[in-house]
């Protein structure tokens, strides 16, 4: 999988990508991250992204033409699948978007900044527009970021161990149950006997149940979709 993010901090992205499963997904060769500064693109005099809004508001909106440039750049060189843009007011991203992007061959994602990205580009360019929840962040690049590393660790191969991915959280529609690591008692607090039956009919039973639990009790939003 490739994807392209467009953004006016490239800098931001330093941090995300060079490190763990990020890192090890791209040094096997199953992801590409290429990070584009739009500012490279913008053909005006000072290289400005960002113009006045029409209409006498306050604030400043992305113009089209360095972003137009730059996906049109892109396209030229390959199909595209998506072309997304991070938004507060797109669909809130969830597993099953993520499960589905993961699928996808090459994709574009662009951060907005300021009062938002001249409308035009959303009516022309954009193919969906994502939000990752319901609040404001200073622009998009960190929700490209969770966005990016949603999609990567789903790609066969990106995890050692596939049944992780699997298991996670939201996979299957539930809350992952609490897991232990050693030692079997720590201050008293013990490891549920179960867990140290070695019967694996039982564990699964009691990994199950408490997912269950976890889910009706923190998110029964959840269960509601299934009934
Ligand atoms: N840009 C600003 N806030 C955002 C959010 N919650 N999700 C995606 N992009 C954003």
């Amino acid at each position: 999988m490739r994807i392209d993010i467009l953004t006016i901090f490239p800098e931001m992205f330093q941090g995300p990508f060079t490190e763990s499963i990020i890192k090890r997904a791209v040094n096997k060769g199953l992801a590409e991250i290429h990070i584009h500064n739009i500012r490279d693109f913008a053909k005006n005099k000072h290289k400005n992204v960002d113009d006045y809004v029409y209409g006498g508001n306050a604030g400043m909106v992305m113009m089209i033409q360095p972003i137009a440039d730059c996906i049109n750049h892109l396209k030229q060189e390959r199909e595209y699948d998506e072309v997304i843009f991070l938004t507060p007011d797109g669909e809130v991203l969830n597993q099953g978007i993520a499960n589905q992007l993961s699928l996808k061959q090459n994709i574009i994602m662009l951060c907005g900044h300021y009062k938002g990205i001249d409308e035009r580009i959303r009516q022309h360019f954009i193919t969906r527009e994502i939000s990752i929840g319901d609040y404001v962040l200073s622009g998009g690049e960190l929700a490209a970021a969770v966005l990016a590393d949603s999609i990567i660790r789903l790609i066969p191969g990106v995890l050692s161990d596939e049944t992780s991915a699997l298991s996670d959280s939201f996979q299957d529609g539930l809350l992952s149950p609490p897991v232990y690591t050693r030692p079997a008692e720590y201050n008293g607090w013990k490891v549920p006997d179960v867990l140290l039956s070695g019967n694996e009919k039982e564990i699964i039973n009691w990994n199950y149940n408490q997912s269950l639990e976890r889910t009706q009790t923190r998110r029964p939003d959840l269960l509601e979709d299934k009934i």
